[in-house]
């Protein structure tokens, strides 16, 4: 049957995927393992630079990014949207408001993730087109500590929206800002070269075949 076959595949699954990746991954493996219980997983969280340094090494058999680098041949498998949104606390009286203008927003004291984000470096790139400077008052390495420096009044910032999902988005609100939010696309990344082990392979099919729809629906992003 089925599943006799689905239980004879065996072995370590190997990711490496940057922190944003964090908060949707675990809900796809959940579904996964209960189909395969005999496959086990290594999961690595780094943030986009820590993610490009392991590519190197070439021990993980895949990679999650919403940046995947330029300078290195990739075969990339287009996965979930990825929306970066504006945030603040709760009671900020700019979330009250109507659209607000990126400059005004941008006048913000706003909290940055630190060099070698993938989010930071969308937000740059992004705001960098728009002609518009940040005023960053904090920089932070942490999806976490920067949902928490916002609901503690320090500041505004921008973060995937994933980061607030399955309950995430407490104390925060979620600004409407022209120009935002700044959409990004994930990617299951391998190396061209390298032959997939079949517990990979079988990963890959059941993203492709299943997963990708099962985590559009239970994540209820924006697209
Ligand atoms: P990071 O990842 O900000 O944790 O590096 C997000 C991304 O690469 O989009």
């Amino acid at each position: 049957t089925l599943a006799d076959l689905q239980g004879m595949k065996a072995g370590t699954l190997r990711l490496a995927v940057v922190t944003t990746a964090k908060y949707f991954i675990p809900h796809l493996l959940g579904d996964f393992l209960r189909h395969y219980p005999m496959i086990d997983v290594d999961f690595k969280v780094g943030n986009r630079q820590q993610i490009i340094d392991r590519l190197g090494a070439g021990e993980d058999d895949f990679y999650v990014f919403s940046h995947p680098p330029q300078e290195q041949e990739l075969a990339l498998h287009q996965f979930v949207p990825n929306p970066l949104v504006a945030i603040a606390p709760q009671d900020h009286p700019l979330a009250g408001e109507g659209e607000l203008t990126l400059e005004a927003f941008a006048r913000q004291p706003f909290l940055m993730r630190e060099l070698g984000s993938g989010t930071r470096h969308a937000i740059e790139r992004h705001l960098e087109r728009a002609g518009v400077d940040l005023n960053v008052r904090m920089t932070v390495e942490s999806n976490e500590a920067i949902k928490h420096s916002v609901m503690a009044g320090l500041g505004v910032s921008i973060l995937s929206q994933h980061t607030l999902a399955f309950g995430g988005s407490q104390g925060l609100a979620t600004l409407s800002v022209s120009g935002l939010p700044i959409n990004t696309q994930w990617f299951l990344a391998c190396l061209p070269g390298k032959q997939l082990s079949v517990v990979a392979r079988t990963f890959l099919d059941y993203v492709e075949q299943e997963g990708r729809a099962k985590l559009m629906a239970d994540t209820e992003i924006d697209r």
